[in-house]
Protein backbone atom coordinates (compact mmCIF):
# COMPACT_ATOMS: atom_id res chain seq x y z
CA UNK A 1 0.00 0.00 0.00
CA UNK A 2 2.49 2.46 0.89
CA UNK A 3 3.01 3.04 -2.89
CA UNK A 4 -0.28 4.44 -2.95
CA UNK A 5 0.34 6.44 -0.62
CA UNK A 6 3.23 8.16 -2.05
CA UNK A 7 1.46 8.30 -5.41
CA UNK A 8 -1.85 10.19 -3.69
CA UNK A 9 0.77 12.57 -1.66
CA UNK A 10 2.71 13.66 -4.83
CA UNK A 11 -0.35 14.03 -6.79
CA UNK A 12 -2.08 16.21 -4.34
CA UNK A 13 1.58 18.03 -4.08
CA UNK A 14 0.99 18.65 -7.73
CA UNK A 15 -2.73 20.05 -6.58
CA UNK A 16 -0.74 22.24 -4.20
CA UNK A 17 1.96 23.64 -6.01
CA UNK A 18 -0.38 24.64 -8.83
CA UNK A 19 -2.16 26.68 -6.21
CA UNK A 20 0.75 28.40 -4.09
CA UNK A 21 1.01 31.80 -5.70
CA UNK A 22 -2.79 31.89 -7.20
CA UNK A 23 -5.73 33.88 -6.30
CA UNK A 24 -6.81 32.54 -2.80
CA UNK A 25 -9.74 32.29 -1.06
CA UNK A 26 -9.47 32.75 2.53
CA UNK A 27 -11.64 31.44 5.21
CA UNK A 28 -11.45 31.60 8.87
CA UNK A 29 -11.74 28.49 10.90
CA UNK A 30 -11.35 29.02 14.79
CA UNK A 31 -9.82 32.48 14.41
CA UNK A 32 -8.55 35.05 12.12
CA UNK A 33 -5.06 32.97 12.67
CA UNK A 34 -6.49 30.05 11.95
CA UNK A 35 -6.63 29.81 7.55
CA UNK A 36 -8.34 27.28 5.22
CA UNK A 37 -8.24 27.85 1.58
CA UNK A 38 -9.98 26.37 -1.44
CA UNK A 39 -6.21 24.83 -2.11
CA UNK A 40 -6.41 22.64 1.69
CA UNK A 41 -9.70 21.74 0.18
CA UNK A 42 -8.97 20.57 -3.12
CA UNK A 43 -6.36 18.43 -2.09
CA UNK A 44 -8.16 16.77 0.75
CA UNK A 45 -10.74 15.84 -1.56
CA UNK A 46 -8.14 14.77 -3.90
CA UNK A 47 -6.58 12.32 -1.06
CA UNK A 48 -9.95 11.44 0.18
CA UNK A 49 -11.72 10.29 -3.52
CA UNK A 50 -8.67 8.29 -4.17
CA UNK A 51 -8.82 6.37 -0.56
CA UNK A 52 -12.41 6.22 -0.85
CA UNK A 53 -12.68 4.71 -4.07
CA UNK A 54 -9.99 1.79 -4.01
CA UNK A 55 -10.01 1.21 -0.20
CA UNK A 56 -14.27 1.91 0.50
CA UNK A 57 -13.72 0.12 3.61
CA UNK A 58 -11.01 2.21 5.14
CA UNK A 59 -12.07 4.81 7.12
CA UNK A 60 -10.23 8.36 6.86
CA UNK A 61 -9.91 11.42 9.22
CA UNK A 62 -8.85 14.40 7.32
CA UNK A 63 -8.52 17.60 9.10
CA UNK A 64 -10.91 19.18 6.95
CA UNK A 65 -13.68 17.13 6.75
CA UNK A 66 -13.31 15.23 10.18
CA UNK A 67 -13.77 11.54 10.19
CA UNK A 68 -15.48 10.42 7.08
CA UNK A 69 -15.65 7.20 7.71
CA UNK A 70 -14.56 5.10 10.85
CA UNK A 71 -12.45 2.00 10.83
CA UNK A 72 -10.58 0.08 13.40
CA UNK A 73 -8.42 -1.73 10.66
CA UNK A 74 -7.11 0.41 8.31
CA UNK A 75 -8.08 4.31 9.18
CA UNK A 76 -5.91 7.21 7.01
CA UNK A 77 -5.08 10.50 9.21
CA UNK A 78 -4.88 13.44 6.15
CA UNK A 79 -3.68 16.31 6.33
CA UNK A 80 -3.97 17.68 2.95
CA UNK A 81 -1.62 20.61 3.51
CA UNK A 82 0.55 21.30 6.50
CA UNK A 83 1.61 25.05 6.77
CA UNK A 84 -1.55 26.75 5.24
CA UNK A 85 -0.33 30.43 7.00
CA UNK A 86 2.88 29.61 4.85
CA UNK A 87 0.94 29.04 2.03
CA UNK A 88 -1.24 31.78 2.08
CA UNK A 89 1.60 34.29 2.72
CA UNK A 90 3.75 32.96 -0.04
CA UNK A 91 6.00 30.83 2.02
CA UNK A 92 7.57 27.81 0.31
CA UNK A 93 7.65 25.62 3.39
CA UNK A 94 4.41 23.48 3.44
CA UNK A 95 3.88 19.81 3.35
CA UNK A 96 0.95 16.70 2.69
CA UNK A 97 1.49 14.36 5.48
CA UNK A 98 -0.47 11.40 5.11
CA UNK A 99 -0.41 8.07 7.78
CA UNK A 100 -1.98 5.06 7.45
CA UNK A 101 -3.05 3.26 10.65
CA UNK A 102 -3.75 -1.13 11.53
CA UNK A 103 -5.58 -1.72 13.97
CA UNK A 104 -4.71 1.72 16.28
CA UNK A 105 -0.92 1.63 15.31
CA UNK A 106 1.12 3.97 12.50
CA UNK A 107 1.85 1.50 9.49
CA UNK A 108 3.26 4.25 7.19
CA UNK A 109 3.77 7.17 7.12
CA UNK A 110 4.73 9.41 4.11
CA UNK A 111 4.98 13.35 3.79
CA UNK A 112 5.26 15.93 0.80
CA UNK A 113 7.33 18.74 0.68
CA UNK A 114 6.32 20.12 -1.95
CA UNK A 115 8.63 22.84 -2.75
CA UNK A 116 11.61 20.99 -2.20
CA UNK A 117 9.99 18.28 -3.65
CA UNK A 118 11.09 15.64 -0.91
CA UNK A 119 9.00 12.53 -0.41
CA UNK A 120 9.63 11.44 2.71
CA UNK A 121 8.44 8.04 3.76
CA UNK A 122 8.23 5.20 6.31
CA UNK A 123 7.26 1.60 6.72
CA UNK A 124 7.22 0.41 10.60
CA UNK A 125 9.88 -1.77 10.86
CA UNK A 126 11.36 -0.96 7.64
CA UNK A 127 13.30 2.55 8.22
CA UNK A 128 12.87 5.53 6.85
CA UNK A 129 13.88 7.32 3.66
CA UNK A 130 13.68 10.88 1.85
CA UNK A 131 13.15 10.34 -2.01
CA UNK A 132 14.55 6.81 -1.26
CA UNK A 133 17.94 7.47 0.37
CA UNK A 134 17.85 6.75 4.07
CA UNK A 135 17.63 8.73 6.29
CA UNK A 136 18.68 8.69 10.20
CA UNK A 137 18.53 10.83 13.23
CA UNK A 138 21.67 12.38 14.36
CA UNK A 139 24.15 11.77 17.24
CA UNK A 140 24.83 14.74 18.86
CA UNK A 141 24.41 14.16 22.45
CA UNK A 142 24.17 18.18 23.80
CA UNK A 143 21.61 19.91 24.30
CA UNK A 144 23.99 23.21 24.34
CA UNK A 145 25.25 22.42 20.43
CA UNK A 146 21.56 21.00 19.23
CA UNK A 147 18.84 22.88 16.49
CA UNK A 148 15.58 22.31 18.12
CA UNK A 149 12.09 23.52 16.35
CA UNK A 150 8.74 23.94 17.98
CA UNK A 151 5.38 25.85 16.87
CA UNK A 152 2.38 27.55 18.52
CA UNK A 153 -1.60 26.82 18.69
CA UNK A 154 -3.44 28.37 16.95
CA UNK A 155 -5.40 29.74 20.36
CA UNK A 156 -1.69 31.23 21.72
CA UNK A 157 -3.45 34.70 22.96
CA UNK A 158 -5.56 32.83 24.77
CA UNK A 159 -4.20 29.40 25.66
CA UNK A 160 -2.29 29.52 28.78
CA UNK A 161 -0.64 26.66 27.69
CA UNK A 162 1.10 28.08 24.82
CA UNK A 163 4.77 26.98 25.71
CA UNK A 164 5.99 30.96 25.05
CA UNK A 165 8.25 29.89 28.32
CA UNK A 166 9.13 26.74 27.17
CA UNK A 167 10.51 28.31 23.72
CA UNK A 168 12.29 30.88 26.19
CA UNK A 169 14.24 28.75 28.02
CA UNK A 170 15.20 26.26 24.87
CA UNK A 171 16.15 29.66 22.85
CA UNK A 172 18.82 30.24 25.88
CA UNK A 173 20.05 26.44 26.39
CA UNK A 174 20.00 25.82 23.05
CA UNK A 175 21.89 26.46 19.85
CA UNK A 176 19.06 27.89 17.41
CA UNK A 177 15.32 27.11 17.80
CA UNK A 178 13.53 27.48 14.74
CA UNK A 179 9.53 28.06 13.87
CA UNK A 180 9.32 27.26 10.23
CA UNK A 181 5.23 26.88 10.86
CA UNK A 182 4.87 22.61 8.94
CA UNK A 183 4.50 20.38 12.01
CA UNK A 184 5.09 17.07 9.57
CA UNK A 185 8.47 18.77 7.79
CA UNK A 186 9.73 19.83 11.53
CA UNK A 187 9.09 15.95 12.15
CA UNK A 188 10.76 15.39 9.33
CA UNK A 189 14.17 17.25 9.93
CA UNK A 190 14.53 15.73 12.92
CA UNK A 191 14.66 12.03 11.24
CA UNK A 192 17.12 13.65 8.34
CA UNK A 193 19.19 14.72 11.50
CA UNK A 194 18.77 18.25 10.24
CA UNK A 195 17.07 19.35 13.62
CA UNK A 196 18.06 17.52 16.99
CA UNK A 197 14.59 17.63 18.72
CA UNK A 198 11.43 19.20 18.16
CA UNK A 199 8.69 19.73 20.66
CA UNK A 200 5.31 21.19 20.39
CA UNK A 201 1.30 21.78 21.99
CA UNK A 202 -1.83 21.16 20.83
CA UNK A 203 -0.76 19.41 17.64
CA UNK A 204 -3.43 17.30 15.77
CA UNK A 205 -3.96 13.89 14.68
CA UNK A 206 -2.81 14.79 11.02
CA UNK A 207 0.21 16.45 12.46
CA UNK A 208 1.61 13.76 14.26
CA UNK A 209 0.56 10.73 12.50
CA UNK A 210 2.95 10.20 9.75
CA UNK A 211 5.81 12.08 11.02
CA UNK A 212 5.88 10.32 14.57
CA UNK A 213 6.46 6.94 12.45
CA UNK A 214 9.33 8.77 10.13
CA UNK A 215 11.64 10.24 13.26
CA UNK A 216 11.07 6.33 15.12
CA UNK A 217 11.94 4.33 11.65
CA UNK A 218 14.78 7.02 11.59
CA UNK A 219 15.94 5.99 15.22
CA UNK A 220 14.34 8.64 17.02
CA UNK A 221 12.03 8.71 19.52
CA UNK A 222 9.02 10.43 20.47
CA UNK A 223 7.05 11.09 23.62
CA UNK A 224 5.31 13.17 25.62
CA UNK A 225 6.67 15.82 28.15
CA UNK A 226 6.96 13.26 30.89
CA UNK A 227 8.74 10.66 28.73
CA UNK A 228 5.98 8.17 27.99
CA UNK A 229 4.64 6.62 24.73
CA UNK A 230 1.92 8.75 22.83
CA UNK A 231 -0.31 7.96 20.12
CA UNK A 232 -1.51 10.77 17.57
CA UNK A 233 -4.46 12.43 20.17
CA UNK A 234 -1.22 13.62 22.21
CA UNK A 235 -1.21 17.30 23.18
CA UNK A 236 2.26 17.45 23.98
CA UNK A 237 4.87 15.38 21.25
CA UNK A 238 8.71 15.78 21.94
CA UNK A 239 10.55 14.25 19.16
CA UNK A 240 14.45 13.61 19.10
CA UNK A 241 17.43 11.45 18.15
CA UNK A 242 16.87 10.29 21.48
CA UNK A 243 19.99 11.61 22.86
CA UNK A 244 18.81 14.87 24.33
CA UNK A 245 15.69 13.44 25.38
CA UNK A 246 16.39 13.98 28.86
CA UNK A 247 17.59 17.45 28.56
CA UNK A 248 15.05 18.02 26.45
CA UNK A 249 12.74 16.47 29.57
CA UNK A 250 14.10 18.52 31.99
CA UNK A 251 13.88 21.62 30.19
CA UNK A 252 9.87 20.46 29.18
CA UNK A 253 9.16 20.17 33.20
CA UNK A 254 10.42 22.90 34.68
CA UNK A 255 9.24 25.45 31.83
C1 LIG B 1 -0.10 23.78 11.53
C2 LIG B 1 1.39 23.66 11.25
C3 LIG B 1 2.20 24.48 12.23
C4 LIG B 1 1.87 24.14 13.67
C5 LIG B 1 0.37 24.24 13.92
C6 LIG B 1 -0.38 23.35 12.94
P1 LIG B 1 -1.84 23.57 9.49
O1 LIG B 1 -0.85 22.98 10.64
O2 LIG B 1 1.80 22.32 11.34
O3 LIG B 1 3.58 24.26 12.07
O4 LIG B 1 2.56 25.00 14.52
O5 LIG B 1 0.11 23.82 15.24
O6 LIG B 1 -1.76 23.42 13.17
O7 LIG B 1 -2.94 24.28 10.18
O8 LIG B 1 -1.02 24.46 8.62
O9 LIG B 1 -2.27 22.32 8.80
CA1 LIG C 1 -1.31 20.64 10.14
CA1 LIG D 1 -3.64 21.49 7.30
Amino acid sequence: MIDDVIKVAKEAGNIVKEGFGSNLRIEYKSNESNLVTQIDKASEKFITDFIRKKYPAHGILAEESGILKNSSEYFWVVDPLDGTTNFAHGLPIFSISIGLQKNGKTIIGVVFDVMQNILYSAEVGSGAFANSKKIDVNSNDKLAHSVLATGFPYNISENPENAIEKFKAFLLKSRAVRRLGSAAIDFCYVAKGVYDGFWEVYLHPWDICAGKLIVEEAGGLVTDFDGNEIDIYSKKVLACNGLIHNSMLEILKNN
